[in-house]
């Protein structure tokens, strides 16, 4: 049936047989949650030889004692690896890649206040002191639908959050540019560059070269939050790949407005992990020299126990395929059920990524909040509609991000089931409300 040229019986005999199937949900009592952009734990078991791949090793190949404090901006070998996923070649690793201990998100986060309060680099004008000489408050451009916590850390700082179109191939550059350029209190511009969250989509060439490109047009202290969550998480070989925008900066000039993130807390373990920042050498540095105020060293044990299991990128894409072949049913269990249930209704659409860990649903307008209810009455829980937008605030209330990374394949099936129903279940409703 499609919605739009439903008769009203039709209309009706549809309410009433998927009320009947929500009951019969609701009745079956089950705890299912699709919220969690988490690996599952057949995912973290592929990483446990890191527990125990030190030995009694206690020093690291440039002599250094990894237990005692130092080393503020990470050992030579694991900036050489994370250095080469972000793009950096081997030979700049040493002043332009930063390394520290588990979580990016909190990379971002101070990098963002830095910025905000102190200036980046050693003496460069805060953000706040711009906002203090000119009257403008400090903005920065968010890709919509996007990653929630990007957004709060923009809210925590009073940052005011402007939205910009996604095109399925990254932001829409003619609206960020043209913006950019007409407002220079615009400090910034989140970017989830390959299988964005929720999105899945992957930048293309013109779309990295614009944004290596952005800092010529910008106004002072301008940084391209290149948060590449996602840079080896493909489900196959085919994924489309990502052009480097380290190399396309270092040609341009821009490196100054390119701050790179990444993490392997999708790659070993999320709570035990690695996280790292690549840019230019005197923002590497003056995030260092900030960054030394909050800690004397990260975890250098950690640091070596990676490169010892992930060696080179050659050793990470290996990796990354036993995570594939764990995680690629999940997300065609997805795909199936919403192909099978929504296709030709007219009642959604919904993105097929080739990696990362979010398939990203979009209801007819208005309908979203709805649907997250009715999941919730029938023991689904979904990501809060409209979390994807900055300050909570989607539009059209349409945008539902489905996340089937941890729970069990049966359980991704069983929820894409409840799922399906409550979409077309609000769907008819609004309809028959017309
Ligand atoms: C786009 C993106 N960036 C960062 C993170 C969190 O990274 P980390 O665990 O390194 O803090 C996530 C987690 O879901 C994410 O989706």
């Amino acid at each position: 049936m499609h919605i739009d040229q439903a008769t009203p019986a039709e209309l009706q005999t549809a309410l009433a047989e998927l009320e009947q199937q929500h009951k019969h949900f609701i009745d079956q009592n089950v705890q299912l949650d699709l919220t969690r952009g988490k690996p599952s734990t057949a995912q973290l078991d592929l990483s446990n030889p890191l527990n125990n791949i030190l030995g009694d090793s206690t020093h690291d190949d440039a002599g250094t004692d990894l237990r005692n404090y130092g080393v503020l901006d990470g050992i030579p070998a694991a900036k050489k690896l994370f250095g080469s996923i972000l793009g950096v070649t081997d030979s700049d690793s040493s002043t332009r890649v930063f390394v520290g201990g588990n979580s990016s998100l909190s990379l971002m986060h101070y990098s963002l206040w830095f910025s905000y309060h102190l200036g980046l680099q050693a003496n460069a004008t805060s953000w706040r002191d711009e906002e203090q000489a000119t009257g403008s408050t400090t903005k920065i451009l968010c890709p919509s639908p996007g990653y929630d916590r990007h957004f709060s850390l923009c809210a925590q700082l009073g940052i005011e959050m402007i939205p910009v179109a996604l095109t399925g191939n990254g932001p829409d550059m003619d609206q960020v540019e043209a913006l950019v350029k007409a407002d220079a209190s615009i400090k910034g511009i989140w970017c989830v560059p390959r299988f964005s969250n929720p999105t899945g989509e992957v930048y293309n060439d013109e779309t990295v070269s614009r944004l290596a490109a952005l800092g010529q047009i910008a106004g002072d202290n301008f940084l391209v939050l290149w948060d590449n969550a996602y840079a080896v998480h493909s489900l196959s070989d085919a994924a489309p790949a990502l052009s480097n925008i380290d190399e396309k900066a270092k040609a341009l000039g821009t490196l100054d407005s390119v701050l790179q993130f990444g993490s392997t807390s999708k790659i070993t373990f999320a709570g035990a992990g690695i996280g790292y920042i690549a840019s230019s050498a005197a923002n590497v540095k003056g995030f260092t020299q900030h960054f030394g105020m909050a800690s004397i060293g990260s975890d250098k044990l950690n640091q070596l126990r990676h490169v010892r299991f992930l060696k080179d990128t050659t050793g990470v894409a290996a990796h990354m395929a036993q995570h594939a072949k764990i995680i690629a049913p999940k997300f065609a269990a997805v795909a199936e059920s919403l192909e099978s249930h929504i296709a030709n209704t007219g009642m959604g659409e919904w993105s097929n990524p080739e990696g990362g860990y979010f398939v990203s649903f979009d209801t007819k307008p208005g309908l979203a909040k709805a649907v997250v209810a009715l999941a919730a009455e029938a023991g689904v829980k979904l990501t809060p509609a409209g979390a994807t937008f900055p300050n909570g605030n989607d539009p059209l209330n349409n945008n539902i991000r489905i996340a089937p990374s941890y729970p069990e394949l049966a359980d991704v099936e069983g929820a894409m089931a409840v799922f399906v129903n409550c979409v077309k279940l609000a769907t008819v409703k609004q309809k028959l409300a017309e």
